[in-house]
C-alpha cells in the first residue's frame, strides 16, 4: 500500500518502541522533501510508481504526450492539463519542487528509485526515552576522547584527538601509552578511532586510525600493534595512501573500525573535502574500505584489481559512525552531510552511495547542492536526518541491562548533543529515540562490558545505566 503522508511509513513500528510519550521535535521542512517523496506525496496516488500507471498514465512508459522537454514538463505541472483531470500544483509546491519533479521523471529510470524510496523516511519521529536512564561521571579529564575500548572490565583504552593513546584504569590510573604514530593533528584530523582485534586475548593486536601527514597535506592511515607495558610495539602499516593522494586541509578524514563475523576488517575516510573525488575510485577518500587483519586483500573485494583494492563502498562522505551488526550481519554506517542530509546506510560491497551527485543536503549557505535525491546506480540511505544531527559514532547494544534495547543501534549526534536508540530491522530502518540529550557533544558510543552504555563528550565518559523504578 502506497503511504499517503510521510507519517504513514513510520506509523507501524512505534508501538514496538512503546512510546506513548513520543513527540515530534523534528521533521523535514517541506522543500527539504527530495522528488521522489514529493512524488510519493502529490503524484502517485493517480499516476502510480511503475510503468503501468494509475488512473492517470504512466510518466514513465517513455511516452510523454504533452512534451518531454524541462520547460513543458514544469508547464503541465504547474499548470495542469486543462480538460484531461491533470491538477495545476502552482501554488501547491514551489518552483523548485516544480523543478525537482521535471528533473525526476527525465531521469533514468524512475520506478526503480520510486520502489528503493518506499524505505526512506524523510520525516523522523523523535520521542524521548531518556527518563529511563541514569547517567554517572565513569572517566573524567580525558581531552577530546574520540575513540575508545575495553580492554576488560575496568580498563579502557582511549585515544584522544591531540594524539595520546592512553589506557585508563577505572580507578582513575592514566597511563600514557608511548611511540604510537606521530599525527597530524589539526581541524578534524588526529589520533582517530581505536579497535581491539577479534582475537585480541589470543593476539594482542589493537588497531588505530589517524591524520598522517606528510609535506603539508594528510590523509587516514591505519595501523596495527601491540603494547608491552607502557609502550606500542610490533607496528605494521594497514592502509596507507599513495603520496599522491594526500590532500591539504583537516576535513574529513572518517574514521571507523568494525569487523564482521569473519574477522575482516572495514574502516572508513571521509571525502577529505574534496567532494567530487568520493565519485573516483581511483583515490581512497569518500569510501569504506575493507582488508584482512594482516593488510591483505579479501579475495572477493568488488574493486580488487584497481589502484585501491581495499575500496568496498563509494560516495561515502564522511563516515564517523560504522559498525557491523552481530545478528544480522548488516553493515551500518552513519555519515555526516553538508547542510542536511545526514545518511544511515546499509554498506555493501561495491555500491555507490552516491556523494555529491546525490543528497538531501544543502550547501553550508543554504545554496543548492544538487537537484538531485536519487538516481539509478546509486543508493539510497536507510534513513537521513534533515537537519543535519552532525552523526558521530555508532554501535549496536549487546547488552543486557537494557534487555529491550538489545539488538538496536546508538547512534551519537555532536549537533543535537544527543544518543539516538534506533530500531531496525535487517537492513530497514524502523524509527529513533533520544535517550540522551543535552550532556555535551556525543563523539563515540560504545556498549560495555557489564551491558551498560558508555559515551564519549568532550573531556569525559559517562556510563548510562537503567533508572532503578
Ligand atoms: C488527480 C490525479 C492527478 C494527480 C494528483 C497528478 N496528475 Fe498528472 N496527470 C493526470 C492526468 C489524468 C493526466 C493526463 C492528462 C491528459 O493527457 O490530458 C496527467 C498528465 C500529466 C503529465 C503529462 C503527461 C504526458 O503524457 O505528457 C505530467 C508531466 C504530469 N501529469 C505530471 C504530474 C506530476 C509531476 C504530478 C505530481 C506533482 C501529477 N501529475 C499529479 C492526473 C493527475
Amino acid at each position: 500500500m502506497m503511504p499517503t503522508s510521510p507519517y504513514g511509513r513510520l506509523m507501524k513500528p512505534i508501538p514496538l518502541l512503546l512510546l506513548s510519550s513520543f513527540m515530534i521535535i523534528s521533521c523535514a521542512q517541506a522543500d527539504e522533501l527530495g522528488a521522489p517523496q514529493l512524488y510519493l506525496e502529490n503524484c502517485a496516488s493517480c499516476h502510480g510508481t511503475g510503468p503501468e500507471g494509475g488512473s492517470a498514465p504512466s510518466l514513465f512508459d517513455g511516452v510523454l504526450m504533452h512534451g518531454s522537454n524541462l520547460d513543458s514538463l514544469k508547464a503541465n505541472i504547474a499548470y495542469g492539463i486543462d480538460d484531461g483531470g491533470m491538477p495545476g500544483f502552482e501554488g501547491g509546491l514551489t518552483d523548485g519542487q516544480i523543478t525537482k519533479l521535471a528533473l525526476f521523471i527525465q531521469a533514468g529510470d524512475p520506478p526503480a528509485l520510486l520502489k528503493k524510496l518506499e524505505k526512506t523516511p524523510a520525516v523522523k519521529l523523535v520521542g524521548s526515552l531518556a527518563d529511563q536512564v541514569t547517567i554517572a561521571d565513569y572517566i573524567t579529564d580525558v581531552d577530546k576522547p574520540w575513540g575508545f575500548v575495553f580492554l576488560d572490565e575496568n580498563t579502557l583504552l582511549i585515544t584522544e584527538k591531540d594524539g595520546k593513546l592512553l589506557r585508563v584504569e577505572t580507578s582513575g590510573t592514566k597511563t600514557e601509552i608511548k611511540g604510537i604514530p606521530e599525527v597530524k593533528s589539526s581541524g578534524q584530523g588526529g589520533l582517530l578511532d581505536v579497535a581491539l582485534d577479534p582475537d585480541y586475548s589470543e593476539n594482542g593486536w589493537i588497531y588505530l586510525t589517524f591524520s598522517h601527514g606528510m609535506s603539508g597535506k594528510s590523509m587516514t592511515k591505519l595501523v596495527r600493534g601491540k603494547i608491552e607495558g607502557n609502550q606500542w610495539v610490533n607496528e605494521e602499516t594497514l592502509f596507507e595512501a599513495k603520496v599522491q593522494h594526500y590532500v591539504s586541509g583537516g576535513r574529513h578524514f572518517g574514521s571507523r573500525i568494525t569487523f564482521d563475523a569473519e574477522g575482516r576488517l572495514y574502516f572508513s575516510i571521509g571525502d577529505r573535502g574534496q567532494k567530487e573525488q568520493a565519485q573516483d575510485i581511483g583515490v581512497p577518500n569518500g569510501k569504506i574500505h575493507r582488508i584482512n587483519r594482516d593488510g591483505s586483500i579479501p579475495e572477493d573485494n568488488p574493486f580488487r584489481f584497481k589502484d585501491y583494492p581495499s575500496i568496498y563502498s563509494f560516495g561515502n562522505r564522511n563516515p564517523q559512525g560504522l559498525i557491523m551488526h552481530p545478528g544480522s550481519g548488516v553493515l551500518w554506517s552513519t555519515e555526516h552531510g553538508p547542510k542536511g542530509g545526514d545518511e544511515i546506510n546499509v554498506i555493501r560491497s561495491g555500491k555507490n552511495y552516491g556523494w555529491p551527485a546525490i543528497s538531501y543536503g544543502r550547501n553550508y549557505n543554504g545554496s543548492e547542492l544538487t537537484p538531485y535525491q536519487a538516481k539509478p546506480g546509486m543508493e539510497q540511505p536507510a534513513s537521513h536526518w534533515t537537519p543535519s544531527i552532525a552523526a558521530c559514532g555508532l554501535d549496536v547494544y549487546t547488552g543486557d541491562l537494557f534487555p529491550d534495547w538489545k539488538g538496536r543501534l546508538l547512534a551519537g549526534s555532536l549537533a543535537y548533543q544527543s544518543l539516538r536508540l534506533i530500531e531496525v530491522n535487517d537492513d530497514q530502518y524502523i524509527g529513533e529515540v533520544e535517550i540522551l540529550s543535552d550532556e555535551g557533544r556525543i563523539r563515540d558510543v560504545t556498549t560495555g562490558p557489564d551491558g551498560a552504555i558508555y559515551v564519549a563528550l568532550p573531556s569525559k565518559i559517562i556510563r548510562l545505566s537503567p533508572r532503578p523504578d
